[in-house]
């Protein structure tokens, strides 16, 4: 495959192991997994299949504090802090089933969340006779006062806890986390941030945000192979949350110096090879200057993203600029089957992106990742015209 040069940066397509014949512009859903990151987790598999025992009870755990490290390290945490999960779903239901909520408490949000997330909280809401309030955010949003006090306007005297994505899974949008929080923080609130989007997207500084409990994948923007993902929580809040799934960990026979780790990291048998490739994530991104080749996509973004304005005269659902936008861009549509468009662009384009939904408004939503070259959008945007002549699909002026 032709490693093509773009803005004077080589794109990387020759180190990933996506299919040539697919237009690949949905990186956000699980990301992907460069070779050489991949080799690294099928050698781990490997070590572990020889020596099963000494792996899993020796070598694999100091691969697995060493993984930690790395990993505090570059989201800026205290290690201790960290824990390695299998992906958020796993993270959020460790803390909520766990959380004392009481009867009338309310947790506030925005009804911009990721629908996993948004059963979660119904579930453990439901059943603790708490209630799950979601703000409705005025789309386009016009700047970050107006998305604020919109979100503050579904806080009432029972408000408990926020929780809030740093970058929105459907609307692929940035939000001012850092204001929410702080502003959380003054009201007395738990401040819980869904950040699945966030490391390897754009800068994340746990210590700095201050959050009291946040997730993050590391097998989407980071390129970890699927299933390593974290839970953070700041060390007041360690002592109530429970392990999800009760094991050795749990009232342990040799307690290491922290419960919580104790608690979430032992819990059963299980291949945990994902998460001993963070490291070698990290290095990857460090040798290649992973900085700058977000910063090339975030403009490449920003580009298509003015591009697609212009010639289907839409309506962009935030300003477009780096303030809430990153690799991901989310084109609002009108159509009558979402279903049957994304099989069509799949199959009949050739083209994987994801059409999603938040609440009645629907988006195509493409990503920008280092493969990607304007002619994968070029392609976007020529199918994009096919449907909208054959009126499967309108755009939102
Ligand atoms: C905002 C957000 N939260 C959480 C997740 C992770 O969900 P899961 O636990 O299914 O990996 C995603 C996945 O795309 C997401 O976009």
């Amino acid at each position: 495959m032709l490693c093509l040069i773009f803005g004077g940066m080589k794109n990387f397509q020759d180190h990933f192991l996506l299919d040539d014949n697919v237009n690949f512009l949905n990186f956000g859903s699980f990301g992907a997994c460069p070779k050489e990151i991949f080799e690294e987790y099928q050698q781990i598999q490997l070590q572990l299949e020889r020596e099963p025992v000494k792996f899993i009870t020796d070598t694999g755990m100091k691969l697995l504090e060493n993984a930690r490290r790395n990993l505090a390290n570059y989201v800026a945490c205290d290690p201790d802090d960290v824990v390695f999960v299998t992906n958020p779903s796993y993270a959020m239901n460790t803390v909520i089933r766990s959380l004392q909520l009481k009867e009338g408490d309310e947790v506030l949000t925005t009804n911009l969340e990721y629908g996993a997330m948004d059963r979660t909280w119904n579930y453990y809401c439901r059943q603790k006779g708490a209630k799950y309030v979601r703000s409705k955010i005025s789309l386009p949003i016009i700047d970050k006062e107006t998305f604020i006090a919109d979100f503050w306007r579904g806080y009432t005297e029972r408000t408990k806890v926020l929780f809030v994505s740093h970058i929105t899974s459907a609307t692929g949008l940035i939000l001012p986390v850092e204001e929410i929080v702080a502003e959380a923080k003054r009201r007395g609130l738990l401040t819980i941030v869904d950040g699945a989007h966030v490391p390897g997207h754009i800068s994340l500084d746990l210590n700095q945000l201050d959050a009291d409990i946040y997730t993050g994948a590391c097998h989407k923007w980071m390129m970890a192979p699927k299933g390593a993902s974290f839970l953070h929580v700041k060390r007041e809040h360690q002592k109530w949350i429970d392990p999800l799934v009760i094991s050795w960990g749990y009232q342990s026979d040799f307690p290491s110096h922290s419960q919580f780790l104790d608690y979430h990291q032992t819990n059963g048998t299980r291949d945990f090879s994902a998460f001993l490739t963070v490291p070698k994530c990290i290095a990857f991104m460090e040798e290649h200057n992973w900085t700058d080749v977000s910063k090339s996509c975030k403009k490449m973004n920003l580009q298509v993203a003015d591009e697609l304005r212009t010639k289907f005269n839409i309506t962009p659902i935030s300003p477009v600029n780096e303030e809430w936008l990153g690799q991901l861009f989310s084109i609002p549509i009108h159509t009558s089957d979402p279903q049957v468009l994304y099989s069509h662009l799949v199959n009949e384009f050739g083209i994987q992106i994801p059409v999603t939904r938040n609440e009645d408004h629907i988006f195509i939503r493409y990503s920008v990742q280092t493969f990607n070259t304007h002619q994968n959008y070029e392609m976007l945007m020529d199918a994009l015209m096919v449907l909208q002549r054959r009126g499967q699909l309108d755009f939102m002026g």
